[in-house]
């Protein structure tokens, strides 16, 4: 499961109802890249014109139409707050993921980043922990992080306020990662003790899948939020942001101003962690490389602590 991302933009091209491929022309493809460009962020190569042939071509079926000009044509009529146009974009994410994706991260949160929290209680700051996974996809990444803490608080995990914000642009993966139902033999990299303690077995329909238990759950809010949004609807100040495999779909601009507001949401000496084939600028963004695509905000010389304001509800559960 852990495939890189890029492994999923190579689809099949899909056929049409009647057995007919409807191609895309040089100006349709460009129109339709410009188009998802502007609403996401998602930079679309030319290299790619079969991965918008292949996901789009669902919608014409279904919406029976009979060129991408007419697609275009609909989605740029209905407007951006359409259902067209999210649908759209929800065809064109790649939404790979897995539990404990890159798990030299989950290492670093069990091995420096909780311990050092420990100590810092100890000298007494408060039991809190606030984690954004951006791009959070079908809600494995904000899932392990809750589990990976819990496991490390042991019986004293009552005792922590955790919060984790996860959020994405998709909005059908933040309905199955709320849901947080998945497919037994997606589970193989938990060990079976694990399983028992975070998850429920499904019965009857749903025998076959496990559910995260509600305890679990509770500790994450699913929002939609577009990164390329400006400024994001957020009051949190971080101690941990998982933004992994995500900024290899921008292009450099839009991936740098993204990295440089993420930075601005870190807690003082908060940490950021991206995904194995990005990087961050360090000159620039008051970040630190730690290795492994771990990155620590540096200390404002002279500047006062930064107060974490609690803005975020658990999920529903
Ligand atoms: C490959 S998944 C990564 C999931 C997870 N972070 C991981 O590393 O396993 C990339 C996710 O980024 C989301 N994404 C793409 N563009 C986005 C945007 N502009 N704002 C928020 N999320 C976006 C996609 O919907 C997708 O779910």
């Amino acid at each position: 499961m852990s495939a890189s991302p890029h492994d999923a933009f190579e689809l099949p091209r899909q056929s049409m109802s009647n057995g007919m491929q409807v191609g895309i022309s040089d100006r349709e493809f460009n129109a339709l890249r410009t188009l998802i460009y502007a609403a996401s962020g998602i930079s679309l190569s030319a290299t790619r014109r079969a991965l918008v042939c292949s996901r789009l071509s669902r919608r014409l079926r279904e919406l029976q139409l009979q060129s991408f000009s007419d697609y275009h044509e609909l989605v740029v009529s209905e407007g951006p707050d359409s259902e067209e146009y999210q649908l759209m974009i929800n065809c064109i994410t790649t939404n790979m993921t897995s539990f404990f994706r890159e798990n030299h991260h989950f290492d670093h949160l069990r091995n420096k980043v909780l311990p050092a929290l420990r100590e810092r209680v100890r000298a007494g700051h408060p039991r809190r922990l606030r984690v954004w996974s951006a791009g959070c996809s079908t809600g494995e990444e904000p899932y392990s992080i809750a589990m990976a803490c819990l496991n490390f608080w042991g019986t004293t995990a009552a005792q922590w306020d955790l919060r984790i914000l996860a959020s994405d642009i998709d909005t059908e993966v933040l309905a199955r990662a709320d849901a947080g139902r998945y497919p037994a033999d997606q589970l193989e990299n938990i060990p079976q003790d694990q399983l028992q303690t975070h998850f429920l077995r499904g019965r009857g329909d749903w025998a076959g899948f496990c559910q995260v238990r509600p305890e679990v759950r509770q500790l994450v809010a699913f929002r939609q939020l577009n990164l390329i949004e400006d400024p994001w609807p957020i009051r949190t100040q971080f101690d941990l942001i998982f933004c992994r495999n995500v900024l290899i779909y921008f292009d450099h601009p839009t991936k740098n101003r993204i990295i440089s507001r993420l930075a601005d949401t870190l807690t003082e000496d908060g940490t950021l962690f991206l995904g194995h084939s990005e990087s961050a600028e360090t000159t620039t963004t008051g970040l630190m490389s730690l290795g492994n695509t771990t990155y620590r905000r540096r200390a404002a010389a002279g500047a006062a602590a930064v107060t974490p304001v609690p803005a975020l509800k658990p999920a529903d559960t």
